[in-house]
């Protein structure tokens, strides 16, 4: 007779630091959602230099899918055999898939889950609307492109490293108008959406914006998120914003993507999305 563990079906996310990761406990819930009793999900603390072993192992022990997080996002993407279109046109992965012959499939579903969670669960507009993105690192490389292919009127990348917002502005202009910038050309410029993805958040900090960046009923979206709101949402919560939250929405709807790749299901993200007990794992 099989044992539970034989049939127990592993998946993870790696990271570091993981031990306040949400992703366990999302998808145990989308495991219990959608009846699938023999899936698991753990979180594993898992440095830079720990990623190759890590990896290895869990495919060893029969790891069927991971997710990778800060600061590994770079290093799947290198040992993906094989990567999406839109894990390639990013530079990171955030979602394996180990198939039976040995070959893992990278894919990134960070962006795809903060245009679901913009659009559809805060029914915000990105059509022909005016939009500006903080930080020109890692996670706004995520989500340029599903942003872009919403056909929003321009997008203006702001960072303190001026050339690193005008090289990534220069590696997704064939998909729109988007442009680079510094803080201080802001001046003088409102914009319908401002999205933070600067890592200022987690500092508790605030990205140099001009106090007249929001055009009236703006919105503002914050990549990270917390117990409390962040420094940026409560600027967009101050200036007027219709709409000013953070990014546990896009967490929940990248989950529910990398679901979908490894279970063929799409659980439902609605309840999850308003139990705001969320916040305090
Ligand atoms: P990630 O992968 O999370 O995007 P990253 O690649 O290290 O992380 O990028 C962090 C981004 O946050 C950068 O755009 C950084 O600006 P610089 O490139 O000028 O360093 C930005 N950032 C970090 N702290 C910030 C702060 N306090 N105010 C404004 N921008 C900040």
């Amino acid at each position: 007779m099989a044992t539970t563990e034989s049939i127990e079906q592993r998946y993870a996310v790696f990271g570091h630091p993981i031990a306040h990761s949400l992703s366990p406990r999302i998808h145990t819930l989308f495991a219990a959602q959608t009846e699938q009793h023999t899936m698991s999900y753990t979180a594993v603390d898992v440095s830079e230099d720990q990623f190759e072993t890590a990896i290895n192992d869990f495919y060893q022990q029969g790891g069927l899918g991971l997710n990778c997080t800060v600061p590994l996002k770079l290093l799947a993407f290198q040992r993906a055999d094989l990567l999406s279109q839109r894990a390639q046109r990013c530079g990171a992965v955030n979602t394996l898939s180990f198939k039976g012959d040995g070959t893992i499939l990278g894919d990134n579903t960070d962006g795809v889950g903060l245009l679901r969670d913009i659009t559809h669960n805060q029914n915000v507009p990105i059509r022909d609307t005016k939009l500006l993105i903080l930080g020109a690192g890692g996670a706004t490389r995520g989500i340029l492109e599903p942003l872009l292919q919403e056909d929003p009127q321009q997008i203006v990348i702001a960072n303190r490293t001026v050339e690193k917002a005008l090289s990534l502005a220069e590696l997704f202009n064939d998909l729109g108008n988007v442009i680079g910038c510094g803080y201080d050309a802001l001046d003088g410029q409102s914009f319908d959406l401002i999205i933070n993805a600067t890592a200022a958040s987690l500092h508790n900090q605030l990205p140099p914006l001009p106090d007249t960046a929001l055009k009236p009923n703006g919105n503002c979206y914050d990549l990270a998120y917390g117990a409390q709101p962040t420094p940026f949402v409560k600027w967009g919560q101050q200036h007027g914003a219709t709409i000013s939250v953070d990014g546990l929405g896009m967490l929940i709807e990248q989950a529910a993507e990398a679901f979908l790749i490894w279970r063929g299901v799409r659980p439902n993200t609605q309840s999850m999305i308003q139990d705001d007990s969320f916040r305090h794992n």
